[in-house]
């Protein structure tokens, strides 16, 4: 096929710009060949760009030789159509295409370039097999879908730079060749040439440099910084992410917060959406009390303790331990169920929690369950009658609610243990119960208004974990978290660690955790002792963080920040359900590359350039 060249030729229209006021003007449009209707006489194409799709119509009668083109055009040939833009006959426009009104009566039609057979057409909406996706990216991202989450991804990033730029946040970047930052995952390393055996990290978070830029008194930075992390993959987890991150000196924890809640406003506003900040705020405590878990999916009702409904007697009798709760919580819309189903469900629900001790009470159709669970009619109502106060249901739509209430029978070692273990483990099955039935009766479609994205702060997380494998204490957030000062001052440091609360927070939206952040540490001697409480000893303080202690020396004032997975934010934002369809050029589960095929082998020259041998891992 002879190719044509594009010469002076210049675009008038991008082809999803065209209207109905357009019709009767000259146009040019440039784009790929979506789909190609061939009617004998009359060929339709379909041609693409980045704004939407345009038909374009070739005529045999009216223009031969344009004709002839189009009927050698393939799917993804890249085209020009030269042409009149025409209103469609009435009957014949197309509602559901923002072009639908109008065609485009071509005179001439350039074809620019051709395509090989396609492994997926870009026209489809749905491809089922990720990793030929994920290989020919560059087909992919011509989808529509794609197009529009990218262009998403820009204006919530405009928006957001915009915001901070607006309220005083100077955007400086940090390196990516760097030293170890502690975040908790395994650096990436890149080995130096003029240094032999020297390597630098990639940075897992620009956590130590904002810190010191506070120290050098930007007073308010932030940065759409690339992060680095070589940890375990999953939907919402990528080995190179970007962070939108800021920290500022002198806040108050609400300070913080209210800047993040202003950027996520300007974002969300670019999708449409208006949120009414300020956000909701509960303490990890109440987080795990009410959710059992520290990132609350506030789209589903909060589990309720129903501890104090059951009498000591009645407890007695259905062998429940008398000093532990009984929480019950409700699956909005798991819709009615057959005794069959219910009976799977329990099995389900006992599979769940295997030997650990928790068990099923009772699961009810709210006072509509006859049918169901031989309890006593008397507990039924019991509960009932809670739940219409304390949750404020309403029990005549009880088709549509379950309740699972789940008691205690035998001893439970772990309770000794962590006194939310009961809360989490309840919480676990509360959301995989939401999951199934999510799944089945789509309860968490978006419709795209402020009502289907919940956001929330959790706050005083503990500032230690226990580390049961180590037998030592962890530092739950990164080490440069300060501890509440009232902690401080009671020596809780040293004394009593599982009860030091960090001034740590994190925002969560519809159970992902978007970020997480804290007021500093911006005292020498508090964060060696914080060190120090970590197992550090002074020798490896100092090799590993010396330099900031350093800084710490000189007039650190407080500071604190946070840091949101702007990937995350774009992926609920856009519906998507992995961080893929938001990334333009992402890694799969096992971090490979599939487009580039990287990471790959390099040349032993390479290797020597570098003093580095690879060796066979046994
Ligand atoms: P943290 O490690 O909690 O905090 O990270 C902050 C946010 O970054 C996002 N995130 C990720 N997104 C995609 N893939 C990953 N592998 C990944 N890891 C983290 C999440 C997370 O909430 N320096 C601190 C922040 C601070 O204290 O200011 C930090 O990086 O949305």
């Amino acid at each position: 096929m002879t190719l044509d060249f594009l010469g002076n030729l210049q675009r008038t229209h991008m082809c999803g710009d065209l209207r109905a006021s357009n019709a009767h003007e000259h146009v040019v449009v440039m784009g790929w060949v979506n789909r190609r209707r061939d009617h004998g006489n009359l060929i339709f194409l379909d041609i693409r760009d980045r704004s939407g799709i345009t038909q374009v119509v070739l005529d045999k009668e009216l223009s031969p030789e344009a004709h002839a083109k189009a009927e050698a055009a393939r799917s993804e040939y890249v085209v020009a159509a030269i042409g009149t833009v025409r209103r469609r006959e009435a009957g014949l426009e197309n509602p559901r295409m923002d072009t639908g009104e109008i065609e485009v009566v071509a005179s001439e039609i350039l074809l620019l370039n051709e395509s090989k057979g396609l492994p997926f057409s870009p026209a489809d909406e749905a491809i089922a097999n990720e990793e030929v996706r994920l290989k020919y990216r560059y087909l992919d991202l011509r989808r529509v879908e794609m197009q529009k989450n990218f262009r998403l991804r820009h204006e919530v990033t405009r928006a957001v730079r915009n915001y901070l730029s607006d309220n005083g946040f100077l955007e400086i970047e940090t390196p990516f060749m760097t030293r170890s930052t502690p975040e908790g995952a395994r650096d990436y390393l890149v080995p130096s040439r003029v240094h032999p055996g020297h390597f630098y990290a990639l940075p897992q978070s620009p956590q130590i440099f904002k810190q010191i830029l506070m120290v050098s008194g930007f007073d308010k930075y932030f940065q759409i910084a690339r992060c680095f992390r070589d940890e375990d993959l999953r939907a919402d987890r990528q080995p190179e992410f970007t962070q939108i991150d800021l920290e500022t000196t002198f806040p108050q924890q609400s300070l913080i917060f209210k800047f993040v809640e202003g950027f996520l406003t300007a974002a969300f506003k670019t999708a449409g959406i208006e949120l009414k900040p300020p956000f909701v705020q509960m303490t990890y405590d109440e987080a795990i009390r009410n959710y059992g878990i520290d990132k609350p999916d506030m789209r589903l009702p909060a589990m309720v303790d129903l501890t104090a409904t059951l009498t000591p007697e009645l407890r007695e009798a259905l062998k429940i331990e008398q000093q532990l709760p009984v929480l019950g919580f409700v699956i909005p819309a798991a819709g009615v169920m057959s005794g069959t189903q219910k009976r799977s469900l329990v099995d389900e629900i006992r599979k769940f929690f295997g030997d650990c001790g928790l068990d099923y009470l009772d699961i009810a159709r709210l006072k509509t369950n006859a049918d169901f669970v031989p309890l006593a009619e008397s507990i039924q109502n019991v509960f009932a009658d809670a739940l219409d106060e304390e949750w404020g249901l309403n029990p005549a739509g009880g088709e549509e609610l379950m309740v699972v209430i789940t008691p205690k029978l035998g001893t439970p070692a772990m309770w000794n243990f962590d006194p939310q273990w009961i809360y989490k483990k309840v919480g676990g099955l509360r959301l995989e119960l939401a999951k199934k039935f999510a799944d089945k009766h789509g309860l968490h479609n978006q419709t795209g208004t402020a009502a289907d994205f919940k956001f929330c702060w959790v706050t005083d997380f503990p500032m230690y974990e226990w580390d049961e494998q180590a037998k030592v204490w962890q530092a739950a957030h990164h080490p440069f978290t300060s501890p509440h000062e009232d902690d401080i001052k009671a020596g809780r440091l040293t004394t009593d660690k599982g009860a030091v609360r960090a001034l740590a927070y994190d925002i969560v939206l519809n159970g992902t955790e978007l970020g997480s952040g804290s007021i500093r540490i911006h005292r020498k001697d508090v964060q060696a002792e914080i060190f120090r409480s970590l197992g550090m000893d002074e020798a490896e303080q100092k090799a590993r963080f010396g330099f900031f202690l350093d800084a710490l020396e000189y007039g650190t004032p407080p500071h604190g920040g946070i840091a949101l997975g702007l990937d995350r934010i774009v992926m609920i934002l856009a519906g998507a359900s992995s961080l893929r369809e938001v990334i333009a050029f992402p890694k799969t589960a096992k971090a490979i590359d599939l487009m580039v095929d990287a990471p790959t082998e390099v040349s032993d020259q390479q290797l020597r350039d570098l003093s580095l041998r690879t060796v066979t891992r046994t």
